[in-house]
């Protein structure tokens, strides 16, 4: 990045005080081609939120060990070049679960985008808009999925945290298939919340004024947004999801391959192989590593997805040689928001897709379906 550029990021940084409650103006678009990698992104986020909006984003649970493991597993395998292909037509499109999309680079469910930008989800709906991307809407989402909805005609999927009152999941689903969703995420992973020692530090609290209006339990005091989650929920709260609604419902928070194998034998619609980009259990496995073993596991009628730790192309690359149909973006996301607005997003997922095709044709590969474990030098 440009030190003319760092210049116009670190005076607003120095300008904003811990009791800054919402991210500074974003950049304008042009400034945005200065910003080469996903890590130029993270970095002048960095500057552009708040303390508790930097927790919130930057941090996992605990020490962190697994947000580390999961950038690790993608460090450490090798790719093997291939030479004298035609790769003058590269193809990243694909169908998953009837959507027709043009890269396989969806945008994580991730919470509060209030926090990092003013007009929060609309904003990244905007962004998904501009870059292609199938966005799936957080259940802590500060805005109802109307207006998200009004800001794309990208597909949509609504990531759930099943609330304790049946009635009011109810309501909800009926609402997200009104607004066209195509799907929902029910997350699988979250319990309870494991200790993120950030946050904790950073006193992070909801922005007063800011609403929750798919989050009954925390609404009604039952629960808080650093304790989590509905405690009792069990395989059989997923049957009961799925004979209220005609959506296809994708589990995701699964690591094990024990787990993926119940998911697989109930046939839902996918599993997306997560550990919550290291939010809950902290020292569980990389989720590339886990997608390994739960590909193994699982027949290829099962779509098999995967987050966390996802920066590059090539990492891109690696997720769909170890078996995955399409990869999420969680914090880059955030990132890009907080940086530049739906611009910032949409120039995330940009350099993501432009990487992936570059790794693409240097491997060899000129469609998704080519890329299989022979990518991997193994
Ligand atoms: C700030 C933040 C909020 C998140 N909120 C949710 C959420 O509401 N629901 C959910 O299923 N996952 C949530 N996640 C997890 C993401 O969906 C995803 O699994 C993770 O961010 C992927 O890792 P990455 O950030 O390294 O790309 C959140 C992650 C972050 C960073």
């Amino acid at each position: 990045m440009s030190s003319t550029l760092l210049g116009s990021v670190l005076p607003l940084a120095a300008a904003g005080s811990a009791r800054m409650k919402r991210a500074a103006a974003p950049l304008a678009p042009a400034d945005l081609a200065e910003f080469i990698s996903v890590t130029d992104f993270e970095n002048a986020a960095q500057a552009r939120l708040s303390p508790m909006s930097r927790a919130l984003v930057a941090g996992g649970a605990a020490d962190e060990i697994t947000v580390r493991w999961n950038r690790e597993a993608y460090d450490q395998l090798r790719l093997r070049n291939r030479v004298l292909v035609d790769v003058s037509k590269i193809d990243t499109r694909l169908n998953l679960l009837g959507a027709d999309l043009p890269h396989p680079i969806l945008i994580a469910p991730t919470a509060y985008h209030r926090m990092i930008h003013p007009e929060g989800e609309v904003e990244t709906a905007r962004g998904a808009e501009q870059s292609g991307s199938l966005f799936v809407v957080s259940s802590a989402s500060n805005t109802r999925i109307g207006p998200i909805a009004a800001a794309t005609r990208q597909p949509l999927w609504f990531q759930m945290y099943v609330q304790s009152d049946r009635g009011f999941v109810k309501e909800v689903v009926a609402e997200v298939e009104k607004a066209g969703c195509r799907a929902l995420v029910v997350t699988v992973d979250a319990p309870v919340v494991g200790p993120r020692y950030r946050q904790i530090r950073a006193k992070f609290k909801l922005t007063p004024g800011l609403e929750l209006p798919y989050m009954q339990d925390i609404n009604k005091g039952r629960d808080s947004v650093l304790r989590g989650g509905n405690t009792r929920m069990t395989w059989d709260e997923i049957d009961w999801l799925r004979s209220i609604t005609r959506l296809p419902v994708l589990l995701k928070g699964i690591l094990d391959p024990d787990d993926a194998a119940r998911a697989a034998e109930r046939a839902v619609a996918g599993i997306i192989v997560s550990n919550h980009g290291g939010r809950m259990l902290d020292t569980a496995q990389a989720s590339l590593i886990a997608l390994r073993a739960v590909t193994a596991r699982v027949d290829r009628r099962t779509p098999v997805l995967v987050d966390g730790g996802i920066r590059r192309g090539t990492d891109i690359l690696k997720a769909l040689a170890c078996g995955a149909s399409a990869v999420l973006i969680g914090r880059p996301v955030l990132q890009g928001l907080a940086v530049a607005g739906s611009a910032g997003v949409a120039r995330v997922v940009a350099l993501l897709h432009d990487e992936l095709e570059q790794a693409m044709a240097l491997t060899g590969r000129t469609q998704l379906s080519a890329i299989d474990r022979s990518v991997l030098w193994e």
